[in-house]
């Protein structure tokens, strides 16, 4: 049976479509002190559980530790997180500051398998006490780029294998900027001579969150003449007004899936995750 947590509806959806796993109907009420109940009535039919919710609140993440106790009854749990929030503190920045992925992972007990997508850093796994796999979605981007020889480039050096994953599916070059963090949504991006003049350009990064590390890549390279430039991410955070920075830069188009469920989400994970978890 899939289990969908309400950030991951339409992903569980669509897995439950490709599989031949029923989709459970979750339900969600609030006591009068405003705390969250979930539950899962049909789950006392299931032999096995399969729950996909992306923690993209805090709610989704109390949301979570509930399903899992409530699927604890079925004799098989895999969950998939196809995108893990909080991941990006998973170490102290500073003294007196909290390792919140490793807070929130030691929190899950009782699964028998956990799956993530392009996760930010895959060393956190290392916390859960089950097997656990990270997946790689870039393939599920490339159709939606119809350029051809692009050269594709990641903006940091964190996301050099995206890149030349959809380098090497499309058929061109990668290549990868530097980028120093300034503030949670400034970014400086080091000019680069890439000689991209005429050439189309795609930028790709595992998240985008306030656009500021996308937006200066996209500003440091339009200045080198490029016939277009288009944008891929895997997780579409889109924090704030980061679609509006990201369309005022005058970009080709933006690609990105439904690891977080936006009306940009047009390219789906769940074959990926049908694939490994669900057969
Ligand atoms: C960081 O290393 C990630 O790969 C992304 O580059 C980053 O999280 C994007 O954040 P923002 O959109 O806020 O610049």
């Amino acid at each position: 049976m899939i289990v969908a947590g309400s950030q991951s509806q339409i992903l569980a959806s669509r897995i439950a479509k490709k599989s031949s796993e029923k989709l459970a109907c979750v339900e969600y009420e609030r006591f009068p002190d405003g705390e969250l109940l979930v539950s899962v009535p049909e789950i006392q039919k299931a032999k096995r559980s399969i729950i996909v919710a992306s923690t993209t609140t805090e709610r989704s993440w109390i949301e979570l530790l509930q399903l899992i106790d409530i699927c604890s009854e079925t004799s098989h749990v895999d969950l998939v997180i196809p995108y893990m929030g909080y991941s990006r503190q998973d170490k102290k920045f500073e003294p007196g500051q909290p390792i919140s992925a490793r807070a929130l992972i030691t929190a899950i007990d009782g699964v028998d398998s956990v799956t993530t997508i392009n996760i930010h850093e895959s060393s956190v796994l290392d916390w859960f006490d089950c097997s656990t796999q990270n997946l790689d979605a870039s393939s599920v981007l490339t159709p939606f780029f119809d350029v051809d020889s692009p050269i594709v480039l990641s903006p940091d050096k964190g996301a050099i294998d995206l890149a030349q994953n959809v380098a090497s599916s499309i058929g061109g070059d990668s290549d990868f900027l530097e980028k120093e963090r300034i503030s949670g949504d400034k970014v400086e991006i080091t000019p680069k001579n890439l000689g991209i003049k005429d050439q189309d350009v795609i930028v790709v990064d595992d998240m985008i969150s306030t656009g500021g590390t996308m937006t200066e890549a996209i500003e440091m390279l339009k200045k080198q003449g490029p016939s277009s430039v288009s944008v891929g991410c895997i997780h579409p955070v889109f924090a704030e007004n980061a679609v509006l920075r990201l369309f005022s830069t005058d970009i080709e188009k933006i690609v990105t899936t439904d690891t977080i469920e936006t009306t940009l989400s047009k390219a789906t994970v769940s074959q990926v995750i049908t694939n490994s978890v669900v057969e």
